[in-house]
């Protein structure tokens, strides 16, 4: 039996995934599109060996016990399915994150895994299947198989709900400053947290106008590199998308004191003629786009408000690849 080992780096979306066609084929309401990032990223190994009566999976140096490691075992379950192996698998996953930062993410976990996994099995898969294969194991996964700007086409089934790359070398000096406002674990997971926003939220169809709308703006600024019209959209799209959590029944937010404001220094530096736009995902840190002539003054400004060992400064990073 031979081990493989991938590497993937996560993705932070500029056009948000906020919620499920499908939950059990892992079908969005939207298409999205991301960057996948420089800094963050994991490192998976898979071995399938007819020798074990259980799948082992290891994160970060700790065996995990079995509710614990249900998403890995579905994942791994098919895998077995469509390759024809049936032995149980060592999973080792570790994921490399500048600081204990709570900015791992399943987006690189489960590409890596998609390719380390189908690799062991036997499978040769093409990007694009391997973009299928590792949504089902999380959405933001689907965009991580390929690096630089990402759209993740929603399709209708199985076959047609994947990602492809928009722009895989990213010929623009654009940097994301990711702060580190809380690295706790999120209260309430994106998939929870979306799929209560489907069922609940009265603003949820016009969400679904507002993806279509600020995708067709934004692949043109992002070809063109009209750095003004791509930070406007990806802003206004991130609290669009915040918007659903206030709006759902409960409403919650994935906002905290620092996430509002690390808002207004953003527009603070904007008006100081340092242009930068932020965006967050399903828990408060914020991620601030910006190009890098403008980065001393904007890292200088929020490492002032929160400390330099909460600012990292990522760049658009690769798409999977294989170590051994
Ligand atoms: C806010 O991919 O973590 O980051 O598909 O249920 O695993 P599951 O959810 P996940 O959700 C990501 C949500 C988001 C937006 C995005 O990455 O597009």
């Amino acid at each position: 039996m031979t081990a493989v080992t991938a590497r993937a780096h996560t993705n932070i979306a500029l056009v948000k995934y906020w919620g499920k066609a499908d939950p059990n084929l892992m079908l969005p309401q939207t298409s999205s599109l991301s960057l996948t990032l420089d800094q963050f990223y994991t490192d998976t190994t898979v071995e399938f060996d007819s020798r074990l009566t259980r799948d082992m999976v290891q994160i970060n140096d700790q065996l995990l016990a079995t509710p614990a490691s249900q998403k890995v075992v579905d994942f791994l379950n098919i895998v077995r399915e469509q390759s024809g192996q049936s032995a149980f698998a060592h999973v080792t996953s570790v994921n490399h994150v500048p600081t204990a930062a709570g900015l791992a993410s399943s987006a690189s976990a489960f590409a890596a895994l998609a390719g380390a996994a189908s690799r062991a099995a036997g499978l040769e898969l093409t990007p694009r299947a391997l973009s299928r294969l590792a949504r089902r194991g999380s959405g933001s996964a689907t965009r991580s198989i390929y690096g630089g700007f990402v759209e993740w086409q929603a399709g209708s089934d199985d076959r047609t709900s994947l990602a492809i790359p928009l722009q895989e070398t990213v010929d623009w000096p654009i940097a994301v400053v990711a702060l580190v406002l809380d690295p706790h674990h999120k209260r309430i997971s994106s998939r929870q947290g979306m799929q209560s926003s489907v069922t609940t939220s009265p603003y949820y169809p016009a969400w679904k106008s507002v993806v279509a709308q600020d995708l067709a703006t934004i692949k043109p600024a992002i070809l063109h590199q009209d750095f003004s019209t791509m930070g406007e959209v990806l802003e206004s799209n991130a609290m669009r998308m915040h918007a659903l959590t206030l709006s759902a029944q409960p409403p919650y937010s994935y906002f905290n004191g620092d996430t509002l404001r690390a808002m207004d220094t953003v527009r603070v530096l904007r008006q100081a003629g340092q242009e930068c736009y932020y965006t967050l995902d399903a828990g408060p840190n914020l991620k601030v786009f910006c190009q890098t002539p403008d980065l001393p003054a904007i890292t200088q400004k929020f490492a002032e408000q929160f400390g330099t060992e909460h600012v990292i400064v990522a760049h658009p990073g690769p798409g999977l690849r294989f170590l051994s």
